[in-house]
């Protein structure tokens, strides 16, 4: 007879050996997918994209193509492994088709309770019982997408920062029912298509890279609001000081750096009474003000310039990624 009480469940949990040999599912093939779909066929593996709307798959295949040859021609991807990808990477009209043999499945739909549980209790149905489920999402919590599920365990949050081709860090995330396994299959899951993992010991609203984001961005907002800068001064505040030293350490590690001999602990000493004047004469608002978008655009450019800022970006992220792979002999 089978063993049905929770101390059984655990340890038939337990005992599951996650496994990638087998395609690469990637549900919803909007601005994310797309590009999740261009990083894991760019490291050789078997892509299968399901989009609900057909058009969005055939517009996904195109996009993450065009991903694939900008990875190229920057010299950002290998071209054996990527032929091996690229002849495989095809979309499915069908959710139990793109999962049913799938190894890892990364979910990347709309940023809805409803609609992300949905498509988790059916890849959750479809996909073979090794394979780990990721949702891309940013901001809802797997704790509560994972109850849609029959086996929980294998469901995490594997946020990118986009676009995940080219962006290295992932955040991985476990919920309440997930399975400490189950994060370190998907750690080195996404080491092998060369992905930089931090895994959080909970998940929590904006992970960490959003979640800190957040605070700098509310600070950046009231610093224009306020009349201290214009909106170009505070962008050009952050990316050609802090956002320099960021691209190479963290904050904690520049600021113990920053103590000379004493460390972080002289750090905090001594600047101590610097930053809490500071924190107390900042925002701590905790809904966006109301002129805030009428205000920032007179400082932005207009749409007609988007396109070639955004590959303006891109260029740019490309070579700064370049050169910090040289310098850590990658
Ligand atoms: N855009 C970003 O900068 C970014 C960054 C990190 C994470 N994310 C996360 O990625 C997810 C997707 O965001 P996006 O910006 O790519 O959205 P998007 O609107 O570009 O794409 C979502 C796609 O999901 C499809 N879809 C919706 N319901 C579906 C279903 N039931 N089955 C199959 N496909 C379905 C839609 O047709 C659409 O093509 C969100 O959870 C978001 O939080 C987005």
């Amino acid at each position: 007879m089978k063993n049905r009480s929770p101390e059984g469940q655990r340890s038939r949990q337990a005992t599951i050996a996650y496994r990638f040999d087998g395609p690469v599912a990637i549900i919803g093939a909007g601005v994310t997918g797309a590009s999740w779909a261009a990083l894991f066929a760019a490291h050789g593996r078997h892509v299968l994209l399901h989009d609900k709307d057909p058009e969005r798959s055939a517009s996904g295949i195109e996009r993450a193509r065009k991903h694939i040859r900008f990875l190229l021609g920057h010299a950002m991807a290998d071209p054996y492994q990527v032929e091996a990808g690229v002849h495989a990477l095809r979309s499915c009209a069908t959710l139990p088709e793109a999962v049913e043999e799938a190894a890892f499945i990364q979910e990347a739909v709309f940023e809805s309770y409803e609609v992300k549980r949905a498509v988790f209790e059916a890849v959750d149905q479809y996909a073979p019982r090794h394979a780990l489920i990721a949702t891309s999402s940013s901001g809802l919590s797997i704790s509560r997408i994972q109850t849609a599920t029959r086996y929980p365990d294998r469901c995490l949050a594997g946020h990118p920062y986009n676009p995940p081709h080219l962006i290295p860090l992932i955040e991985i995330a476990p919920g309440t029912r997930t399975a400490p396994e189950a994060v370190e299959a998907a750690r080195r899951f996404y080491e092998s298509i060369g992905k930089a993992p931090v895994v959080l010991k909970r998940d929590v609203p904006g992970y960490l890279a959003n979640r800190m984001s957040a605070a700098l961005w509310r600070e950046a907002i009231n610093l224009v609001l306020d009349g201290v800068a214009s909106v170009a001064d505070v962008d050009r505040a952050i990316h050609l000081g802090p956002g320099l030293r960021w691209a190479v350490m963290g904050p904690h590690l520049l600021y113990h750096l920053g103590g000379g001999k004493g460390g972080i602990r002289y750090h905090i000493e001594h600047l101590r009474a610097a930053k809490e004047a500071m924190w107390h004469d900042m925002a701590d608002w905790k809904t966006i003000p109301s002129a805030t978008a009428e205000v920032l655009e007179q400082g932005l450019p207009g749409p007609t310039e988007f396109v070639e800022l955004a590959q303006e970006r891109d260029e740019k992220l490309v070579r700064v990624i370049k050169a910090l792979r040289r310098s850590e002999g990658s």
